[in-house]
């Protein structure tokens, strides 16, 4: 839905930014503005920068910029008038018109309406579990197989699906959904061969899968046996993308750890929360992404990895570490020995026995060294010189010299070299890591230049003068009322045809367009028709323009020059052979004029 300007004015008007954003991110107050770690991509210096007054934030780092409707756009990952009503909602104001609050659409199936009925089928699905008569096969599989109790069954909200094709679809059509909104729910599909419409989740016990807010997103179904897929997970939809979620957060966030625990799999968590470790998520079926390690670093400073033990979990053990790594998080890994995952882990060895491994879990270096040492037989020579160059290499990664130190002693003391030989090494691997990393770095700028260009404003490269002068027009045009009106009136002489790139004449045209409306130029009016990342640069326009001095007439004419001799240039160029004469013909008299002035 649209809103109208005005409410979306108050919505920003009554909202707090410094008190939004620091919900998401810690922000510390340097003068007028805040600044903390940017929660739009992986940093550990602070550059993203709050300023209450203007009720803008920025990046410096990767210059995400806005309102607190772009911020709530892109940390909740909302369109537009979700992002409003999100915000409306938080400040209390009721909405102007009546809407279906969260508008956000799919085929016409908003999230409001896909958050029912998954929260519909949990409450079927649970029905159908603590029905004998339907959910035995169910009930049976949790209480026998997996050893839950019936606290742990319904503290999580577990599930049966029938065994059935239509069992749920007719329990929600009964409730009023039609078929379409079951299909962007993903919870029923629609057959190629029929056209019929049937139940995904059939005959499977079901993990419903909650966000932090209490809604339930999307839902895991595993199989009694060992069928495959051994588990069916909901895919993307308008309230759910997995990389976004993590299994059990719900509780985790509440628990009053110092730590989390990062485990693989529904049933770890489940087994874990039971023997009291309540703080245990799961990513979704997916490998953590830099999504997840920013989640992470809103809830804790300590991440303990605790995957399967086999050979793909460790790999990808090694992989969450360098991810969380990345936002500056304390990782630990776990190493179980005896069992494959913690799950059965602690049902062989018990709550206390996890506990002690937990409290001597190895910090990223120590289980990087042992991987490496376990491999090898130190006392072959050949296995020793390997085992050298890969500790060394795993030492080198390492930016803080004192942390090489130590673990440089570490590796000497294991391999029984001396320490000042490992320490040469490891310096030689690291002058040829700079080398090649300066190498692709700058192989990666020119491909970037050449292939791809600027993303949001693409027509820049063709000519980088133009939109330069473009941008301190509207860098100018976004502070100054008295250069809107001063355009609006013609007192300047501009207007969309004088703009050489697309992305700058939108700009343009919307910043005159909302001017000229009743409401009047507001900058998170902006987010109508641009999306986060293109307000992003154009808030970036604007805070360049307000870092530079203050003789604004003068840039503007200047910039107005070049953007005219641009296009006089561009009009040469491509005119045919009459209107290029005319042209000469015109300046040339302009010429003249100018002479005769000056006498
Ligand atoms: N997974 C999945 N699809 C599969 C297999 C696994 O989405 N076909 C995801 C599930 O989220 C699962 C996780 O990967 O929880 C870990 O897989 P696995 O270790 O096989 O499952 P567990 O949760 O440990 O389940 P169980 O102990 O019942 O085997
Ligand atoms: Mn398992």
């Amino acid at each position: 839905m649209r809103f109208p300007e005005n409410f979306i004015q108050e919505v920003v008007d009554r909202t707090d930014i410094e008190e939004l954003i620091g919900r998401y991110v810690t922000l510390k107050r340097t003068g007028a503005n805040l600044v903390g770690r940017c929660p739009f991509h992986s940093e550990k210096t602070p550059s993203f920068s709050v300023s209450p007054t203007k009720k803008m934030f920025f990046c410096f780092g990767c210059h995400a910029g806005g309102s607190a409707i772009t911020f709530v756009q892109k940390a909740e990952n909302l369109d537009f008038a979700e992002a409003v009503e999100f915000l409306a909602n938080r400040a209390g104001l009721p909405l102007p018109r009546e809407s279906d609050s969260f508008s956000a659409q799919q085929n016409g199936v908003s999230r409001k309406r896909v958050l029912e009925m998954n929260l519909e089928a949990a409450k079927f699905y649970r029905a159908c579990l603590f029905d004998p008569a339907i959910g035995a096969p169910g009930m049976d599989y949790f209480k026998r197989e997996r050893k839950l109790t019936e606290a742990t069954i319904k503290h999580f909200g577990l599930g049966f699906a029938p065994n059935g094709f239509h069992a749920l679809r007719d329990h929600l059509r009964r409730l009023g959904y039609s078929d379409d909104e079951l299909i962007a729910a993903y919870l029923c599909a629609r057959s190629q061969k029929n056209n019929n419409v049937y139940d995904i989740f059939r005959n499977r016990v079901m993990f419903p899968i909650i966000d932090t807010s209490g809604n339930v997103v999307g839902f895991g179904g595993r199989v009694m046996d060992d069928s495959k897929p051994k588990y069916l997970n909901t895919s993307d939809t308008p309230a759910f993308k997995k990389s976004r979620h993590l299994f059990a957060l719900n509780f985790a966030k509440n628990c009053c750890a110092e730590k989390m625990i990062l485990c693989e799999g529904y049933m770890d968590v489940i087994a874990l929360h039971a023997a009291g470790f309540e703080y245990a998520v799961a990513t979704l079926g997916t490998a953590i992404t830099p999504d997840h390690a920013r989640i992470f670093s809103k809830y804790t400073q300590k991440v303990i990895i605790s995957y399967d033990a086999d050979e793909a979990g460790q790999n990808a053990a090694n992989k969450a570490m360098r991810i969380l790594g990345e936002v500056g998080m304390d990782v630990r890994v776990l190493r179980l020995s005896g069992a494959k995952d913690p799950d059965e882990y602690i049902e062989k060895f018990g709550a206390d026995r996890f506990r002690r491994v937990l409290e001597e879990s190895r910090t990223g270096f120590e289980y990087k060294a042992e991987r490496v040492l376990s491999r090898y037989d130190l006392s072959v020579g050949t296995d020793k010189i390997k085992a050298s160059n890969e500790l060394c290499g795993v030492i080198a990664e390492y930016h803080s010299p004192v942390e090489r130190e130590v673990y440089l002693n570490y590796a000497s003391s294991k391999l029984e070299l001396p320490v000042d030989v490992l320490r040469n090494s490891v310096e030689q691997i690291r002058r040829k890591q700079r080398r090649e990393s300066a190498a692709r770095e700058s192989r990666e700028a020119q491909a970037s230049v050449k292939n791809f260009g600027d993303r949001i404003n693409p027509d820049a490269a063709k000519d980088p003068r133009a939109a330069s002068a473009e941008e301190s027009i509207l860098g100018l045009l976004l502070i100054y009322e008295e250069y809107r009106n001063a355009v609006d009136e013609g007192k300047i002489e501009l207007d969309a045809q004088d703009f050489v790139t697309d992305f700058h004449r939108r700009v343009f045209e919307a910043i005159m367009h909302l001017h000229r409306s009743e409401a009047g130029f507001r900058f998170e009016l902006l987010g109508m028709d641009f999306t986060p990342d293109e307000v992003g640069r154009i808030e970036k326009m604007e805070m360049a323009r307000q870092q530079l001095s203050q003789n604004g007439p003068e840039v503007l004419r200047s910039a107005i020059d070049v953007l005219r001799s641009t296009r006089e240039r561009a009009h040469l160029r491509n005119g045919d052979l009459n209107t290029r004469l005319a042209y000469l013909r015109e300046k040339n008299a302009k010429l003249h004029k100018g002479k005769a002035d000056t006498q």
